[in-house]
């Protein structure tokens, strides 16, 4: 197997784009990467794009071609692939971009994901999201994801010393962040107030709780480590990546406030990269709701279980925390286009690794971990990267 590097990144703002298009968001995340690689389309060979819904969300289906197309790369006859995996589907895309070109097969590849979810009413984005669930034992009985969420911070405060004060903190924490973060689609400061204060959606979780409803896309390249500096000064390394499923349903879970699939995909991680919890020096979490950042910070090893609420009021998850956690604003205040997600997460490791990280910069940030979840836990994907 070869060893991996990144050699370009880019991301459009998230938001309700309503400019623009599906392919001019895929397009416009491309061609930052490409120039960020200072490379032609030309030297493509292949491309991985993960989208969980473009059929439900703008009918559109065929999407690895309708992007090779749009990227002007229709004549060259890459291969290019579309990877679903619900929420996933952007970790689980860099995934099989690295397997491609760690197993030799390919040299220069493009993992992207992109999705646009503003053009369809509320009702039909929650219920193109619920496909992610179990739908004949979850969807149709009437869950939705903020109602399988709602399940799991019931429980978890039900057993651990979680107050709904420190719940909201993690989303006061994740919006500073994404107030010095100048794609995220909320950029405003917000306090415990507003979040107890907004719309119940499914209780406990309120309005500032849950991941909004957004448009984006983002693009990263990689290519062997061997071949990464004809392309750029600061490579970062791909150190592990690992991906891990467990059951689609939550009730059929040991405990449905511990996504075993996330604690398999970190041993595994860190077996690979050879690091512990002590080595990161960043993560991004797939906070899709604040109850997520706490089961997620646990699973990951960075505090014992039921510790999280106290670890993140201490401020320990915060810019100069422990362990910063969330620094782009986290899917939260960031935003959230599903098959982007996970490329967005790789994204902004890697601006931090290079010390491009602006007002959020981790200093001395050496090795960054990202860990993007499809559903309530049903697919984990986990990566750690570092610098050379
Ligand atoms: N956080 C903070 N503000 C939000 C928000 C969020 N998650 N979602 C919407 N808003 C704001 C909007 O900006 C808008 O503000 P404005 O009136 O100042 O312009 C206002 O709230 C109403 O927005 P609207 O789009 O009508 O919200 P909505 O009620 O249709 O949707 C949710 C709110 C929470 C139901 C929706 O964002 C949602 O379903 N989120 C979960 C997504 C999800 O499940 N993802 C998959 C996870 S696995």
């Amino acid at each position: 197997m070869r060893d991996v590097a990144i050699i370009g990144v880019g991301c459009t703002t998230f938001g309700e784009k309503w400019g623009s298009s599906f392919q001019d968001l895929f397009v416009e995340a491309g061609a930052l990467a490409l120039e960020d690689a200072q490379l032609s389309g030309e030297k493509i060979d292949a491309m991985y794009v993960g989208n969980m819904s473009a059929g439900r969300f703008i009918e559109q289906e065929h999407i690895g071609a309708l992007i090779a197309d749009y990227a002007g790369l229709a004549t060259r006859h890459i291969p290019s692939t579309r990877v679903e995996a619900a929420c996933a589907s952007g970790g689980l895309a860099f995934r099989q971009a690295i397997i491609a070109v760690a197993s030799g097969m390919e040299d220069i590849v493009v993992a992207a994901g992109v999705e646009k979810m503003t053009d369809v009413e509320p009702g039909a984005s929650t219920d193109t999201l619920t496909g992610a669930a179990d739908r004949e034992w979850e969807g149709f009985m009437g869950a939705t994801f903020p109602g399988l969420y709602a399940m799991i911070a019931t429980d978890y405060m039900h057993r651990y010393p979680l107050t709904r004060e420190q719940l909201a903190l993690v989303a006061v924490k994740n919006h500073y962040n994404g107030a010095r973060n100048p794609i995220a689609q909320f950029q405003q400061e917000i306090t415990v107030d507003t979040v107890l204060k907004s719309t119940m959606v499914a209780e406990p979780l309120r309005l500032f709780d849950c991941s909004p409803i957004t448009d984006g896309a983002a693009a990263v390249i990689v290519a062997p480590l061997e071949r990464a500096r004809e392309f750029t000064d600061t490579p970062i390394k791909v150190l592990a990546s690992a991906q891990a499923s467990d059951t689609i349903t939550l009730h059929d879970r040991r405990d449905i406030s511990t996504l075993d699939a996330t604690i398999a995909a970190r041993e595994r991680a860190f077996k690979i990269a050879r690091v512990t919890h002590k080595d990161i020096d960043l993560v991004e979490v797939h906070d899709c709701f604040t109850i997520a950042e706490i089961c997620a910070i646990e699973d990951l090893g960075f505090c014992k279980k039921g510790g999280a609420g106290k670890f993140t009021a201490d401020g320990e998850t915060a810019l100069g925390g422990k362990i910063p956690v969330n620094t782009s604003g986290g899917l939260k205040a960031c935003g959230h286009p599903v098959g982007a997600t996970g490329i967005k997460q790789v994204f902004e490791v890697v601006q931090q690794l290079r010390g491009e990280a602006g007002k959020r910069q981790i200093d001395g940030a050496t090795i960054g971990m990202t860990h993007n979840v499809g559903g309530t836990g049903g697919t984990v994907a986990v990566h750690i990267m570092g610098v050379l």
